[in-house]
């Protein structure tokens, strides 16, 4: 599955963070606790440089809490990099943070110096969620279809902190096409920009192979599907998703499975580790070499051709 969602705004963020860069003394980078590396906006990396970062893995509720555990430990081998796992649904981590930041930016944070942080993530991370927290009051608005967030702001947070918001951020061209499906599985893309029943057999395939005990315990299975078509089947009929003749209805069986993922109804799952990322960038870069490799055969030829 090919993504690519790109809405104009997106740039102009990109070219915003990077004006914004000099007076910028951290970041803060919201990732989706389910998805850390996907959901991660691989310019950043670039543009931030060896500015320091806290990297919050947010809506834990919703992934797998060892899986988290195995991705702080992984992000935080990074230089001037420190992770907190998140659920803003449950708890107040607002001390914590401003403590984190403080530790990271230790020669700044008092009333003539205050810590600047740009805050960054992918839309409906939970971003603006965050800054309202952080707040204390409502600046942003929240809401599940992405890309709410669409203007730049500074807020002062107190404990001498000043805090950038950046619109929502999703690159222009996911090449890896599992992390499309996960982001979008995840809520993370439009919902309108890819067909629900192509990412319910991507999810289902996923989950009959890493989550197994979560699809028997929801759906009261007494055993294991052989395959993701008669997982689905089995849910469509369990929700009377039946159309004519008595075929399971598998675009509306696709949403309800999908919805169900997302709202954490499934369990916590998380759709990615690290050792899976790092088998799937081997794969792209090979990929990448081999059309490099196939694109300079066919140049080399056409010179060729047109010496004779
Ligand atoms: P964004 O600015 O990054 O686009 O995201 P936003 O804060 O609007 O959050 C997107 C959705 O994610 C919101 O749900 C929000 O409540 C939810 N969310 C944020 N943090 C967490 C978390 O830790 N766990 C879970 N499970 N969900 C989280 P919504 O239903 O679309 O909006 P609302 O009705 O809550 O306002």
């Amino acid at each position: 599955m090919s993504i690519n969602w790109y809405p104009g705004h997106m740039h102009k963020a990109q070219k915003e963070i990077k004006q914004r860069l000099p007076e910028v003394d951290m970041f803060i980078e919201i990732l989706d606790a389910r998805l850390p590396y996907s959901s991660e906006n691989p310019m950043l990396a670039s543009i931030r440089g060896d500015k320091p970062c806290l990297k919050i893995l947010n809506k834990t509720d919703l992934a797998d809490p060892e899986t988290t555990e195995v991705w702080q430990h992984f992000l935080e081998q990074a230089q001037h990099t420190k992770t907190l796992a998140l659920n803003l649904h449950l708890a107040n981590k607002t001390e914590q943070i401003f403590n984190l930041c403080h530790k990271l930016v230790p020669h700044k944070g008092d009333i003539l110096k205050p810590i600047t942080c740009l805050i960054t993530g992918i839309p409906n991370v939970g971003k603006s969620t965050l800054i309202n927290t952080l707040a204390g009051r409502t600046i942003a608005k929240t809401g599940n279809e992405p890309a709410v967030t669409q203007s730049q702001q500074r807020i002062d947070l107190g404990n001498n902190l000043i805090l950038f918001d950046t619109p929502g951020l999703l690159w222009p061209k996911v090449e890896n096409d599992n992390s499309g499906y996960r982001l979008a599985i995840s809520g993370a893309i439009k919902d309108t920009a890819f067909n629900f029943d192509e990412l319910a057999y991507y999810a289902a395939e996923y989950l009959l192979r890493f989550y197994p005990d979560n699809l028997i315990r929801r759906y009261s299975l007494e055993e294991l599907p052989r395959d993701e078509t008669t997982l689905l089947e089995i849910i469509g009929r369990q929700r009377g998703c039946l159309m004519n003749g008595g075929h399971v209805n598998l675009n509306k069986t696709s949403a309800i499975f999908i919805n169900e993922f997302r709202d954490g109804t499934l369990g916590p799952i998380s759709l990615e580790t690290p050792d899976m990322m790092q088998k799937e960038l081997r794969h792209v870069a090979q990929l990448l070499t081999e059309k490099a490799e196939k694109k300079a055969a066919r140049l080399s030829a056409h010179k060729k051709g047109r010496k004779k």
